[in-house]
């Protein structure tokens, strides 16, 4: 993984599309923060701004409070924006000049046969923007306007990794160089995929219209403990290994969000709580949410407060990260022959 040649660096986004999770705690940013610290890779953070408005208009509003919401979500779990590139999609305009390239290297067919087109645009694919459409075209330019050579996501983001993957080596091959990287996923840990409390079958989702069903990490103390108390469990005790989880799916992800908590493996968890009940089981799993989460939770409260601050934090990691997209933007329209006055 990683193209001999390119340096290594790391890119990936979330959209900023309002209530952070702890989903999105374990399952994408605790991430981020350690490859920022193993000090292997350049690393880029950015909220997806533009991303954001494919599926729906989003109020203006709400939008600017989302996204820096979110950037605030990032600095407070240990992204750090001097050691990480950290922005905002749409104050790096070469990622929108980027995607426009490759919405001419990506096929329709392409992007037709993407799963979460299929899923957002459902059975309305008329009234669905052209902007959801390409997103994945959007995506594969954040990535690749880097060079990024790898980029930290969750299972469900694999196939759209995929297709930057083909337009990497459709734009190369097409043109005759060797210059984009093919980027590679960093999948592997634990609890990647954090469940709802009240349906261990359904990803735990900001968009969830329960809030029951999901951990905040604006959430306090109190409501994180009284949401795991009344998540949804079975009346059976813990089992001494993961076979005994199998037709369990409340029981499971609650073994898996503490294990990803407490940096081990659900096997370890079982073999500390075997043979306890529920009761028990959610006391340790919310002291140790709690322990976890309250100190974000407070910070992005103060973090809230000067929006002035995240601002010039995102104004200053545009800034950064222009000097890595303006002259790969450059050399790209030089590739594809667009007109350029060299000084
Ligand atoms: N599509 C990603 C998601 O919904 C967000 C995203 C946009 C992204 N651009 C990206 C992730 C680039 C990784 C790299 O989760």
């Amino acid at each position: 993984m990683g193209d001999p040649g390119f340096k290594q660096r790391a890119f990936s986004g979330i959209q900023p599309s309002g209530g952070l999770t702890l989903g999105n705690y374990l399952g994408a940013i605790r991430r981020f923060v350690k490859m920022q610290n193993a000090g292997i890779y350049e690393t880029v953070y950015c909220m997806v701004d533009l991303h954001a408005i494919t599926a729906r208009l989003v109020p203006p509003r709400e939008l600017i409070h989302n996204t820096r919401e979110l950037c605030a979500g990032f600095l407070a779990s240990g992204v750090d924006p001097e050691k990480s590139i950290v922005i905002n999609q749409s104050q790096v305009p070469e990622h929108a000049q980027l995607a426009w390239i490759f919405n001419c290297v990506a096929r329709m067919g392409w992007m037709g046969r993407m799963t979460q087109w299929k899923d957002k645009s459902g059975k309305n694919a008329e009234g669905s923007s052209l902007g959801l459409f390409a997103y994945p075209a959007l995506m594969a330019a954040d990535i690749l306007i880097y060079h990024a050579t790898h980029v930290p996501v969750g299972e469900d983001q694999k196939q759209h990794l995929e297709l930057t993957r083909d337009i990497a080596t459709k734009f190369n091959h097409d043109y005759g160089v060797a210059f984009f990287p093919i980027p590679g996923p960093v999948i592997e840990g634990i609890a990647t995929r954090v469940m709802s409390l009240q349906d261990g079958t359904r990803k735990m989702s900001k968009s969830d219209p329960s809030d029951k069903s999901r951990i905040n990490m604006t959430d306090d103390a109190d409501a994180i403990a009284g949401k795991i108390r009344k998540a949804k469990t079975d009346p059976d005790p813990l089992p001494d290994n993961l076979d005994g989880l199998a037709d369990r799916p409340e029981a499971r992800n609650l073994v898996n969000i503490y294990a990803a908590l407490a940096e081990t493996s659900p096997q370890a968890v079982l073999d500390a709580h075997a043979g306890a009940l529920f009761g028990r089981f959610k006391g340790a799993l919310s002291e140790l949410a709690v322990a976890t989460l309250t100190p974000i939770s407070n910070e992005i409260s103060r973090l809230m407060a000067d929006p002035a601050e995240i601002d010039r934090i995102l104004g200053r990691g545009a800034d950064r990260a222009r000097e890595i997209t303006a002259p790969i933007l450059e050399q790209t329209y030089d590739i594809v022959g667009m007109v350029r006055q060299h000084l």
